[in-house]
């Protein structure tokens, strides 16, 4: 652990730490989807509890997530998940030092989970909290790595919400270089398998099949792709399997199913990796950071690692488990906000951010 705080305090700049009495414990709470995440983070030893519960078989037989049933979930799973937090990490709530929640951006009625809980706690135990960005939870999940990467890097942000290319210079301050005008990469994932009836999350299934199937056997567009510019668009994508789709006979039969699938994947990889090479010549960097759900895919990683090696850069991925939402994304970037000299809450109302641009949120 001594690389890992070594790394992170040269990184941080650690302007505002005064203002605290470090190490901290601090709690992290996810609940902006369909995942309800609570992890403890001490900033000297690291990650030292975690528990999460996904929605996605409950959300499955919808097609994709239900926000009522979103809400209603994250609220009989938050306390028991805090439990299970402590007492993996053997503390109990009074050795919480601060509370990081998930703000936003998110659907409402399930930032509202997260949100009730961390301020009830905070106002309870006479503790900050923290509210976190979500996508700033993401974008520092590759630091809960040992060693971490250092700062600056660029980031690829790729989730069921977002597609997004960033210059990360420092913990609070990001710089949007390129973003998707339509569709996320995620989504992108969720609609094809939809299209092809996969269910959801789209993303693993068509990975999936796609092990088992040729791209290349069907032509799927790659969109922007030989533009000079930092911007996805997929929207067309879900059109285009679509088509093709109605154009065979149904129902389709599993090595169809397995070839469109790798057709699919490569569609996405391809524009992603080509983007992303080309944010690290505009930005003059060679340290790339992949962060959010569509990270985990195993062909973007391999792709992406073969890309950026022809240009002696390296890429950065967080473990899998990290890929996806979780508490202690949340639990980091709060605690590193804290250490940058972000700001705590001001009082204990309940501003979750539905809506929040990350530009928003930067320190300094
Ligand atoms: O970051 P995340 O858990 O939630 C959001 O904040 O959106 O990302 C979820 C997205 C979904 O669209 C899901 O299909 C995609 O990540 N995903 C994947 C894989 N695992 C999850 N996409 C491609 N390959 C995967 N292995
Ligand atoms: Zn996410």
């Amino acid at each position: 652990m001594g690389a890992l705080n070594e790394a992170l305090s040269e990184a941080l700049r650690c302007t505002d730490a005064g203002r605290y009495t470090w190490p901290m414990l601090i709690l992290g709470l996810e609940s902006s989807c369909d995942e309800t995440g609570v992890a403890l983070y001490d900033d000297t030893l690291g990650l030292l509890g975690h528990a999460l519960h996904s929605q996605a078989a409950m959300h499955a037989a919808y097609g994709g997530v239900v926000p009522e049933l979103a809400s209603r979930d994250h609220v009989r799973r938050v306390l028991p998940l805090l439990n299970e937090a402590l007492r993996q990490a053997d503390r109990t709530l009074a050795d919480v030092d601060a509370i990081a929640y998930t703000q936003g951006p998110g659907l409402a009625g399930a930032l509202l989970v997260g949100t009730s809980v961390a301020k009830g706690l905070a106002f309870a135990l006479g503790k900050p909290a923290i509210g976190v960005h979500h996508l700033e939870g993401h974008l520092l999940s590759p630091l809960l790595a040992d060693p971490p990467p250092s700062f600056p890097f660029v980031a690829l942000l790729v989730s069921g919400g977002h597609t997004q290319l960033l210059q990360v210079d420092r913990v609070g301050s990001y710089v949007l270089l390129g973003d998707t005008l339509d569709d996320a990469a995620g989504e992108a994932f969720d609609k094809s398998a939809q299209v092809m009836g996969l269910g959801y999350p789209g993303g693993p299934m068509i990975a999936a099949r796609a092990a088992q199937g040729q791209a290349g056997r069907f032509k799927l567009p790659r969109p922007l792709l030989h533009q000079d510019n930092l911007d996805f668009s997929f929207a067309g994508l879900k059109t285009a399997v679509l088509t093709q789709v109605r154009k065979l006979p149904a129902p389709l039969d599993a090595a169809t199913v397995d070839d469109l699938c790798a057709e699919v994947e490569a569609a996405i990889v391809d524009v992603l990796v080509a983007k992303s090479i080309k944010a690290l010549h505009h930005a003059g960097m060679r340290k790339l950071v992949v962060a959010g759900g569509v990270g985990a895919n195993q062909t973007l990683r391999r792709k992406l690692t073969a890309a950026a090696a022809k240009i002696k850069a390296e890429v950065y991925y967080p473990a899998p488990q990290w890929c996806t939402d979780n508490g202690a994304m949340i639990a980091l970037a709060g605690a590193l906000r804290l250490k940058a000299g972000g700001a705590v809450d001001a009082d204990h109302g309940f501003g979750i951010k539905p809506r929040w641009p990350l530009e928003e949120i930067v320190i300094g």
